[in-house]
């Protein structure tokens, strides 16, 4: 099972839910990859030291002559292994463009994989440009993390768009498997009001689980911790463990 998480809105928990889902969902005894497909490298950096590692994603895309297994790393969590990212990711698009299959190649590339994980997890940068695409392509299914503020919805639209378009052509199995509201205020009516707005727009597709905002989940990346060995007591912890459950039984 590969699962994307996409949202081209910039700084709405889609790091911090690659992250913690990866996690829990080792936790949960699943063998799992994270992919990281952002330039700016986020999800790598939450689980290895910037620089450390001998290529990643960039390769796996730019040099065919590297294996995507020697691209892997594993982590400090077990069950947990990482394919880093770093800033040269965003080249590719350049590179690439004038390529016919270049919205293939990652779904090429890492056709052996799927057999050695139970799941791999795609952490994406805020665009829907080709890295964005190549992971729609190669994944079948997709998680929107929607952050409860003002103008949480903008942009989703063409996100829905986007979705649709590949699955009309190249890649008809992907399936939205839901939308999960991130950065939660209980305390303020505007979240709350989002809240049920995003309900309303999307149904059944919108998780139960809700990720609170806390200062537990926005400190563990620069522990380089998941929010399970960071603060396992945490209500970080239990809404991404309650999350990794649903996703499992969804998908
Ligand atoms: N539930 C949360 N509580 C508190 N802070 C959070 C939470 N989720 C994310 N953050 C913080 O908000 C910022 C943006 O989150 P994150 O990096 O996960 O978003 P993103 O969608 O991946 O951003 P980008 O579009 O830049 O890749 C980060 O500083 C992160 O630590
Ligand atoms: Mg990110």
């Amino acid at each position: 099972m590969i699962i994307v998480i996409a949202n081209q809105k910039g700084g709405v928990g889609k790091t911090t839910t690659a992250i913690n889902l990866a996690a829990g969902i080792a936790a949960l005894k699943k063998r799992v990859l994270l992919i990281d497909l952002d330039p700016q490298s986020n999800s790598s950096m939450s689980f290895m030291e910037p620089g450390t590692a001998n290529g990643g994603a960039y390769e796996l895309f730019a040099d065919p002559d590297r294996s995507p297994e020697e691209l892997i790393y594993e982590t400090n969590t077990p069950n947990l292994s990482l394919m880093p990212a770093r800033i040269s990711l965003a080249k590719l698009e350049a590179k690439l463009i004038g390529d016919f299959d270049a919205p293939f190649k990652l779904r090429d590339r890492i056709e052996d994989l799927r057999g050695k994980f139970d799941v791999i997890i795609i952490d994406t940068p805020p665009t829907l440009g080709i890295l964005t695409v190549n992971a729609m392509v190669a994944a079948n299914h997709v998680i929107i993390p929607i952050q409860s503020s003002y103008f949480a919805l903008e942009g989703t639209d063409d996100l829905l768009e986007t979705i649709e378009k590949i699955r009309s052509r190249p890649n008809p199995d992907l399936n939205l498997l839901g939308v999960v509201v991130t950065l939660f205020d209980r305390r303020t009516t505007i979240s709350h009001d989002v809240e049920s707005h995003i309900r309303t727009v999307f149904g059944k597709k919108a998780f139960k689980t809700v990720i609170s905002r806390s200062v537990r989940l926005e400190e563990s990346p620069a522990h380089k911790k998941s929010i399970f060995d960071h603060a396992p007591r945490s209500t970080g912890a239990a809404e991404y463990q309650s999350l990794s459950k649903e996703v499992l039984k969804r998908a």
